[in-house]
Order: C-alpha cells, then sequence, then structure tokens
C-alpha cells in the first residue's frame, strides 16, 4: 500500500507497471482530464506545464486513474486557451516541448495510465499557417480549406447562422470582399471538411500523435465538423426548444449537426483500429438530444467509442432527472456501445457547486454515482477534492465567453482555477511571489489536507475507485434500475446494489434475507456487514451494497 501521507514524489512512481493490452481497456478504466495550464506550474510562471503535471503524476496514480485526457496542449495564441490551434504537430511553449511531452507519455505509462489528447478539428486558429495561406489570395491552394463566402446583396453576412459564443459566425474579410466562418470567435475560423486536402491533413495529424503513444482524442465539438454545403439559413428557435437555442433565436440544424460529420468519425475509427490497442475517440458530443448522441457511436463499432453525455450534465442533480437520462442513454446506445459519465469539465460550473452547491456529502453522492454507473467515468482536476467554482469580478476574467455576456454568465473561468495542492503559498500551484494565471479558488481545500485525513472526499474517491477496480459488477455488469421514489435511487450492476438517497430525508432500503454488506459509503462509518433486513440511508447518502457469502 502506498503511504497515504507521503509528500508528492514523482521518483516513488513504479517503474515496471504494464498497461493492460485490452484492446477494450478504455471501458474498465477511470478517466481524469487535466487542464494543464491549471494543473501544475514547474518553472514558476504562474502557468500550469507539462513537467508540473509529470511531478504530479504520482496523486494521479495514488488515486487510482487508468487515463489522462489532457485539454489542449498545442501551440495558440490562447484567443480560447488552447482551442484555437496554431499548429497541430508540436506542444505550446509555455507548456514545455516535444521531450517533456513524450516524458509524460512513459511516465503516466510506467504508472499504469495512458494518456489521450485534446484534438480541434473544427476550426483553427486565425494565426495557423493554413489561415494565414487562405486568407492572403482567392486563390491560395488553401482557400478552400476555411468556409469562404459572398456577401449578401446588401453586404451583410451570407445567412443568418449565429456563432456558439454568440453574435454572427461570419466576418468579413476586406480585403478579398468574401465573408469567412467561424463557429466560435473570429479569431477560430473553421475548416471546410468537404475539403480532401482538410481531410487528409488529419489523417497525418491523427497518425502523428497515436505514432508518439497518444492513447486516443479527445474531439472538441465533433457534431460541428461538416456544415451545411448549401450554407442555407437556420429555422428559428421555437419556444419548446432548448433555452440556448430560443437565446440565439435559431436551431443550430446547418452550421452542425449534419449527417456527414459521421464519415469523418468512420474515417478516424478506420484509422485507430491499425493500432494496438486501438486508438480511442472520446467526443465532446455537445447535443441537446440523446436520439443524436446514440447516431455518433454509428453501430457501436464504427464510430466514437465513447461520447460525453451532455443532457446527463445538464440535469438537475435530482434522482428522476439523472436516473431517466441514464435509463433513456441505456436504451438508446447501440448493444456493443459504451457510454460515458461525467460531471465537471473545462466548460461547466463544477459539479460540486453545480449539483452539490457545496456540500460534501452530496458531492460524495455525485462521485458515487459516476463511479458506479454502467460505463467510464471521467473526473475533472479537482472533482477528487470537492473542489468548488471561484466567484469571479469582471476585472479578472479572462475567458472571453465570460467577457461577452457578463453578467448574465460570468463564463468558464469559475472552474478553470489552479489545482489546490497544499495549505502553502499559492496552494502549491505555483512558487510564493508569483502570480497564477487564474486566481486561485476561495474553497479552502487542497490536495495534502485531504490526504492526511482518512475521512476526505479524497480518500472517499480513492476507496471508491478500488472498490470499482476489484468489481467485475461495477466494471461490466448490467444497469438495471428499480423504479425511482421519493428520491432514492437504487440500481443493481451484477450482484451488486448501488443506492443513492438522493433526498433531505433519511430512507429505509430493504435489503431481503440474503446477508450484506455496505461495501462503501458516503457515511464512512456505515460501511461494513448488515444484519438487519433493512439499511436506513441518512439524508444524501449512498452506499454500494454487496451479499455476503
Ligand atoms: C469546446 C471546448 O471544450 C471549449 O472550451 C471551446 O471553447 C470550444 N469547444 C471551441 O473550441
Amino acid at each position: 500500500m502506498p503511504d497515504d501521507t507521503a509528500p508528492h514524489d514523482a521518483t516513488a512512481l513504479p517503474d515496471d507497471t504494464v498497461l493492460p493490452d485490452d484492446p477494450a481497456w478504455w471501458r474498465a478504466a477511470v478517466f481524469y482530464q487535466v487542464y494543464v495550464r491549471s494543473f501544475a506550474d514547474s518553472d514558476d510562471d504562474g502557468v500550469g506545464d507539462l513537467a508540473g503535471l509529470s511531478a504530479r503524476l504520482d496523486h494521479l496514480a495514488w488515486l487510482g486513474v487508468d487515463a489522462l485526457w489532457l485539454s489542449p496542449v498545442m501551440p495558440s495564441p490562447n484567443a480560447d486557451w488552447g482551442y484555437d490551434v496554431a499548429d497541430y504537430c508540436a506542444v505550446l511553449p509555455e507548456y514545455g516541448d516535444m521531450d517533456d511531452l513524450d516524458a509524460v507519455i512513459a511516465a503516466a505509462g510506467r504508472a499504469g495510465m495512458r494518456v489521450l489528447l485534446d484534438l480541434v478539428p473544427n476550426h483553427t486558429s486565425d494565426h495557423h499557417q493554413w489561415f494565414v495561406e487562405a486568407r492572403s489570395s482567392v486563390d491560395s491552394d488553401r482557400r478552400h480549406w476555411y468556409v469562404w463566402a459572398d456577401p449578401a446583396p446588401d453586404g451583410s453576412p451570407p445567412n443568418n447562422w449565429v456563432g456558439s459564443f454568440g453574435g454572427p459566425a461570419w466576418t468579413f474579410d476586406a480585403a478579398s470582399g468574401q465573408y469567412y466562418l467561424h463557429n466560435f470567435l473570429p479569431e477560430q475560423p473553421d475548416l471546410n471538411w468537404w475539403n480532401d486536402g482538410v481531410r487528409h491533413a488529419f489523417d497525418d495529424i491523427v497518425r502523428f500523435w497515436w505514432d508518439r503513444g497518444v492513447a486516443g482524442f479527445r474531439i472538441d465539438v465533433c457534431n460541428m465538423m461538416i456544415k451545411d454545403a448549401e450554407l442555407r439559413d437556420n429555422p428559428p428557435a421555437t419556444e419548446d426548444d432548448p433555452f440556448i437555442m430560443q437565446m440565439f433565436g435559431q436551431r443550430p440544424i446547418y452550421n452542425g449537426n449534419r449527417p456527414e460529420a459521421h464519415d469523418i468519425l468512420r474515417r478516424w475509427r478506420t484509422i485507430s483500429g491499425e493500432y494496438s490497442p486501438p486508438r480511442v475517440l472520446l467526443g465532446e458530443t455537445n447535443v441537446d438530444i440523446l436520439e443524436n448522441l446514440a447516431a455518433y457511436y454509428g453501430t457501436g463499432h464504427d464510430e466514437l467509442h465513447m461520447g460525453f453525455n451532455f443532457p446527463f450534465i445538464e440535469a438537475p442533480f435530482e434522482a428522476a432527472a439523472l436516473a431517466d437520462v441514464v435509463a433513456r442513454t441505456e436504451a438508446l446506445l447501440p448493444a456493443a456501445a459504451w457510454p460515458v459519465w461525467t460531471g465537471s469539465n473545462h466548460d461547466v460550473s463544477r459539479l460540486a457547486t453545480r449539483w452539490c452547491g457545496g456540500d460534501p456529502a452530496k458531492v460524495r453522492l455525485a462521485l458515487l454515482m459516476l463511479l458506479t454507473l454502467r460505463g467510464t467515468p471521467v473526473l475533472y482536476q479537482g472533482d477528487e477534492i470537492g473542489l468548488t467554482d471561484r466567484a469571479f469580478e469582471k476585472e479578472e476574467l479572462l475567458d472571453p465567453v465570460g467577457l461577452r455576456f457578463w453578467p448574465h454568465y460570468p463564463g468558464r473561468d469559475p472552474e478553470r482555477t489552479p489545482m489546490p495542492w497544499d495549505a502553502g503559498p499559492n496552494a502549491g500551484f505555483t512558487a510564493a511571489g508569483v502570480t497564477p494565471w487564474l486566481p486561485l479558488a476561495q474553497a479552502p481545500m487542497n490536495v495534502a489536507d485531504q490526504r492526511a485525513d482518512p475521512g476526505s472526499v479524497l480518500h472517499f474517491v480513492r476507496d471508491a475507485i478500488a472498490l470499482r477496480r476489484a468489481s467485475p459488477d461495477l466494471v461490466a455488469g448490467d444497469y438495471r434500475p428499480a423504479p425511482v421514489a421519493d428520491g432514492l435511487w437504487v440500481f443493481r450492476r451484477g450482484a451488486t446494489r448501488v443506492a443513492l438517497n438522493m433526498g433531505a430525508a433519511a430512507q429505509d432500503l430493504t435489503l431481503g434475507a440474503t446477508p450484506q454488506a455496505v461495501a462503501l459509503s458516503t457515511h464512512r462509518s456505515h460501511e461494513g456487514p448488515v444484519d438487519d433486513p433493512v439499511l436506513r440511508l441518512d439524508a444524501w447518502e449512498g452506499v454500494v451494497i454487496t451479499t455476503r457469502g
């Protein structure tokens, strides 16, 4: 057993761990999203980096995660904090160089963890050489790698499309007299995925990284890559549409979510299959409708391995609502497909705030839910200590989305603050006296304190991951729910039972005559054999129940 109170020490990583060679390793895995800029700073410039990540891998190995998804590490002018890529086959100098990335992959591998990168194929940075060339002349060979169109007769944009960050999705280029398309910032011109040159360039890009040992990609807005070839206007939103569509005034059916996006995913899945083990495609499938999410799995064998479930992320923290999304997901996904469950990421308020209002009991319950559903859990850095969002003032914001929508929406800085490692200056994220790129969260919590406390959220998460790893039921057992009543969500995974009391009142759960045991409880003192046929769950308590044999 590792020493629970040891200070972090990268040299403590084992050097002989063998990664599982099962081609479907990712189904049994727990994934962890590293937002590199905010993870750990090794060179005291206030910005997280790859050497900082290497030095903290022991925390992730101790926690028991199997795979890391690194938010973009490629060169970028950071108009959208890395999601505006200027070179797909290099490393952002602030984060280090290719050797540093190779070192992360190698050290993670020795510690039993695989590394996925973030691929941003919908758009590049306007600083990318491809766009510089495309913009230089209408006759450039690269011109049609992007989406250009003539103005409407009155000089306005070619159609009514609104960008995901608000405002028209088109910017006028005076030099050529045409508009270019950007579904996000003007600094993020959309690639034209109808163009074969773009497709071949990305074949080379994915191979470049996969050849280096990268285990797969989280694929940014993979549902948007292809746009309507005729650039038709989006239809108006109706009052039955989700809030976000009503806010934008239109249904985004022509500037994304086109059927041809599936061709690109099939193309990459074929390339993935050339590798051993196959490289994993984890899509950012930001769709409102579960039927559309299911479609991105294709047959279950030929598109994404996993697609993020936004209806789940956006559901309220209520048993009936969450159980409903899970049941519908289970029913809609192709038989061979595998769900993925997450509650936080760098774009949404953290689960500890959004779902749990900072209440540690609810945080444990939410994490137990993620770690016991059938599918791959993806934790976001800080989830393991129940980190909450930071409240920002407008002057502190760096996210262009927050700056645009303030005060109605603070943007995404609240969930992107630096990882608090210890109680020292700058929480151990960067050196004393250095200003971190984003201020630290106000919540007084950190990894070291929780590691020293066996009753902490951190130890609970570690124990839940260990229990999951040791339980074939929790890894692969069917999901069989009982009807939700009074906020009590009970489901079986194989012969193992999970009960989540998502309510402020205690609940009684009838266990029956077979001897049972509470293998894990969010209320740790309740763990152990149960001889009573009825188990009382406290408010906001979750348990994993196994049979005693
Ligand atoms: C989704 C990413 O997660 C988000 O951070 C980014 O702003 C947009 N895609 C555009 O790339």
